[in-house]
């Protein structure tokens, strides 16, 4: 089949990537001439395992083509995949500038009957106002050429996002066409072979299921954050709670741990986006209101347990506070909405330097904050904590989780350790010595050694 991919971020490149993997012709378009080049030189703009490969295998094959030409992307197929980002706008809805546009183009240059598959995420209504989108620019000749408008969200997680897109839990197509029904079915069926996974349902239905997934993932992680935050005031041991309720079958162990709240390119701004289209419907949704809020609380944590453990915020300045993990979540490099961001800006405000290492997210954040005067990159994560005084933790990276307790007690000037991610055992801080602060644990100090009866 012939496909085209509007977008070539996150979602439109991994979805071309699969789709060409599987033996579709696969055209993808950016209005990005940089990007475009830059991918048919087989480099990729994002940390993504696996894609690199892809992206070259495909493009080598010929399978995977991509062009900056509206005219073009649009004549390649009948099947027009819409993955252009949604970006928050500054009331917080999803700005659909760019799906607009591109439902504009495909109809204002498309000469046979299209299907426009709406996979960028974006709110309850969205494909009834792309198909008013297609049908104005195409005028008068919407009355020889049909056109369907199918929903169809991508449950990409980053980092997995290729072994996401080729062995998916569902596949979820809203449309009330047979026809496209149909097209769907063939484009993913190399996905299908073995357990059908495609769910059909109506678009608006299709559409609110994203959000509600999202929704329902945040959910569950603010939950066991607010849980940790009582765990921590009654004495209680949140991971010892955790493990407790994820043994019940209808709870389950997934999306249950506590740390210094949810970062990345969909929660924050999915949660953001439902809120906003429950007051546009006349609803408050407390609920998901209240995940925000909770979520927002938490990723001041690290920061106020800083504070507090030196003495208040103005015991700060010129402490240099060493840094590891940068990213949201390990195995990318997208530091979008990441909790790292939030501890950084107020330890700078405060006066405070942050000496940071990312095993791949150093070169964004420098992107992001080459000008700050507080910031250091290190080349890995030993010298990061050279005469820092306290080490913070904000990123689960493999390489933390067993770390040389010996070397990094010699490079640091204290024993003090704040973890947002609950990666070590306290018993065995303590008794190495540490003073060591994590969520919904009680903090340890070091055991006064020689005085145990
Ligand atoms: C998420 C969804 O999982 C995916 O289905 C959707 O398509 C896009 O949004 P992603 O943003 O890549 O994917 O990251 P995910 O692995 O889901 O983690 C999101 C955030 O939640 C991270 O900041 C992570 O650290 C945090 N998290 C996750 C927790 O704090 N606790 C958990 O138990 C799980």
């Amino acid at each position: 089949m012939r496909v085209t991919v509007f977008g070539t971020g996150y979602v439109g490149l991994v979805t071309g990537a699969c789709l060409a993997d599987v033996g579709h012709h696969v055209l993808c378009m950016d209005i990005n001439q940089d990007k475009i080049a830059r991918l048919r030189d087989g480099k990729i703009p994002i940390h993504e395992p696996g894609l690199e490969d892809l992206v070259r295998r495909n493009a080598g094959s010929g399978h995977l083509t991509f062009t900056t030409s509206h005219a073009d992307a649009v004549a390649y197929s009948d099947l027009q995949i819409v993955a252009v980002g949604t970006p928050p706008d500054e009331t917080g809805a999803a700005d659909l500038q760019y799906v607009l546009a591109v439902a504009e183009a495909i109809g204002a240059n498309m000469q046979s009957p299209k299907i426009v598959v709406v996979k960028s995420t974006v709110p309850v209504g969205t494909c009834d106002k792309t198909a008013e989108c297609v049908a104005a620019a195409l005028g008068a000749r919407g009355s020889t050429l049909g056109f369907d408008v199918v929903s169809n969200p991508e449950f990409l997680k980053e980092g997995a996002a290729v072994a996401d897109f080729q062995r998916p839990d569902r596949i979820i197509v809203g449309t009330n066409s047979a026809h496209a029904r149909n097209v769907m079915a063939e484009l993913y069926e190399p996905f299908n072979r073995n357990h059908d996974r495609m769910l059909y349902m109506a678009t608006r239905s299709s559409e609110l299921t994203k959000y509600a997934a999202n929704a329902m993932l945040a959910t569950r992680i603010s939950f066991i954050n607010e849980i940790a935050n009582l765990a921590e005031r009654l004495g209680a041991d949140i991971e010892q709670v955790r493990r407790g309720i994820g043994s019940d079958p209808r709870i389950g162990y997934h999306f249950i741990y506590p740390g210094v709240g949810y970062g990345g390119s969909c929660f924050p701004k999915d949660v953001q986006a439902l809120t906003r289209t429950a007051r546009e419907v006349g609803y408050h949704a407390g609920l998901i209101e209240a995940v925000e809020a909770v979520n927002a609380r938490q990723k001041t944590q690290l920061f106020d347990r800083i504070a507090a453990h030196f003495g208040g915020v103005d015991a700060l300045k010129d402490k240099t506070v060493a840094l590891w993990g940068l990213a949201f979540k390990p195995n990318t490099d997208d530091m979008r909405e990441a909790p790292s961001r939030v501890l950084m800006e107020a330890l700078w405000k405060a006066g405070a330097k942050v000496r940071a290492f990312d095993p791949v997210a150093g070169e964004e954040t420098r992107r992001l904050y080459g000008e700050e005067p507080g910031f250091e990159l290190a080349p890995d994560k030993y010298s990061a904590l050279d005469n820092a005084d306290a080490l913070a933790i904000c990123t689960e990276w493999q390489q933390f989780r067993a770390p040389d307790f010996d070397e990094m007690a010699l490079r640091l000037r204290n024993r003090l350790i704040f973890d947002g991610r609950n990666l070590y055992a306290p018993e065995r801080l303590r008794d190495d010595g540490w003073t060591y602060f994590s969520i919904g644990r009680a903090p340890v100090q070091p055991q006064a050694r020689g005085k145990q009866a």
